[in-house]
């Protein structure tokens, strides 16, 4: 029997603009049970979980380098230094360079320990606004948690937090494509967030201490070690890379739990027994990254549909967390599914897989676990937020919720 080859025209084409709720909705309906879609931007999505391994392996794909940048008309400046001595946006023998210090020091243990900071701060920021009516959520607890925590990790003196966390949700949108009528602000906001972060290094450098940032730069001297851009780079890098990305997953996951208010109550009954797999579900639902993309080194064969060399290629986290083959009824919401994946697919696959896992998940469970205990009445106050994007961090138009102690009316 001869296997028929599809050709990249043959992939199906996905389109945006049609009258679907949702970006799950809208890829099954376009692309039906092909395992790859073409995009408009000419880019292709994978969709299936079992081509996760092809789509990061080494030896098929690479991870782009300064080809966004360049697509942006961006050649200099602070957006673009990030990215040529970022970690995330290299290969080889340069990306294990980077990583290694930061994956030494920023290791599992270290963030199991922040557990209680964490624990502690979102119930300090839930009491205060308990029975106090309509509450930003996303800006007052989903977003703070994160800028506030690694701010502790690096040593961030509490009346500066304000203005690093400001700092640090303009800078993110460097990452991503962007208005360019924005960007001089998001340049004189990360030159500002480097500034702090060089002054900070700087002060580690001279009077070493028993924490995150003196432990890093101790792992970036020595033979093939660090720059001292390379290593500001890595230490601004790790604090946007955890911080729209856990936001999103906060309000994700609370969302719906609070749409559906048997598994939210089955959390409220026992938050520290159910918080571990409520968050897993969350993460797996609505991921906070929509896809991770690489470019193909040759040709792509999935199940027959090739993928052309030279391509931009990205395994779609959204579609590969709902994918039939690993998930039964894949659009059900359901804290106590037990076909859970021994890794989880919304922190990426391969050499770049994420290196901020464990603080994430700490920060995620964490608050979900507080509101449950303090406040189990809590309801969300208009429609549910809406998560929307196909490519890097997905967006979030709002979320508004009201915090109680006991079911209130809304
Ligand atoms: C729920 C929250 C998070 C999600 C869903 C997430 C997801 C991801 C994904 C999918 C990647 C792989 C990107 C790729 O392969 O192209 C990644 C990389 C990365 N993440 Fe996260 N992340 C989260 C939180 C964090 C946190 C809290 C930190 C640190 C504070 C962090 C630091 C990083 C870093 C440094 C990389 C780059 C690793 C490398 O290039 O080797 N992330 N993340």
């Amino acid at each position: 029997m001869t296997v028929k080859i599809a050709t990249a025209q043959e992939i199906p084409l996905i389109d945006q603009d049609g009258p679907y709720r949702n970006d799950h909705e809208m890829l099954r309906a376009c692309v039906g049970p092909a395992p790859v879609a073409r995009t408009p931007y000419g880019t292709y999505l994978a969709l299936r979980w079992r081509h996760a391994e092809t789509l990061t392996n080494p030896s098929l794909t690479r991870q782009l380098e300064l080809e966004t940048m360049f697509l942006q008309g961006i050649s200099d400046g602070p957006i673009f230094e990030m990215f040529a001595n970022g970690m995330l946006f290299s290969n080889g023998e340069a990306h294990r360079r980077r990583r290694g210090p930061v994956a030494k020091t920023f290791a599992f243990k270290a963030m199991e320990a922040m557990r209680g900071e964490i624990r502690a701060l979102a119930e300090t920021l839930v009491r205060a606004r308990l029975n106090a009516g309509v509450v930003d959520f996303l800006d007052e607890i989903a977003g703070e948690i994160p800028a506030a925590i690694i701010a502790r990790i690096l040593g961030v003196p509490g009346d500066d937090a304000p203005y690093f966390s400001r700092l640090v949700y303009s800078s993110i949108r460097g990452l991503s494509p962007h208005e360019p009528s924005v960007r001089p602000q998001i340049e004189r906001d990360l030159a500002a967030l480097n500034d702090y972060v060089a002054g900070l290094l700087e002060a580690r450098r001279a009077a070493p201490e028993e924490d995150f940032l003196s432990q890093f730069l101790a792992a970036t001297g020595g033979e093939g070690g660090l720059s001292p851009v390379e290593a500001r780079v890595q230490v601004a890098g790790l604090i946007l890379a955890g911080s729209d990305t856990t936001r999103l997953a906060i309000c994700s996951t609370l969302s719906q739990l609070l749409q559906h208010q048997d598994q939210w109550a089955a959390l409220c009954a026992d938050p520290d027994g159910l918080k571990k797999p409520a968050a897993e579900e969350g993460l797996r639902y609505d991921p906070a990254v929509a896809s991770v993309p690489r470019v193909a080194l040759r040709n792509l064969d999935l199940d027959g549909f090739v993928v052309p060399a030279g391509s931009v290629v990205a395994l779609s986290l959204i579609a590969a967390l709902r994918d039939p083959e690993v998930y039964e009824d894949p659009d059900r919401f359901d804290i106590f599914r037990k076909d859970r994946t021994r890794w989880h697919l919304a922190f990426g696959a391969g050499a770049h897989r994420c290196l901020g896992e464990a603080l994430a998940r700490a920060e995620l469970e964490e608050t979900i676990a507080a509101i449950a205990r303090l406040a189990p009445g809590t309801k969300l106050v208009g429609p549910p937020p809406k998560l929307s994007g196909l490519r890097a961090v997905r967006s979030i138009d709002r979320m508004e919720v009201a915090f109680a102690q006991r079911t209130i009316s809304i």
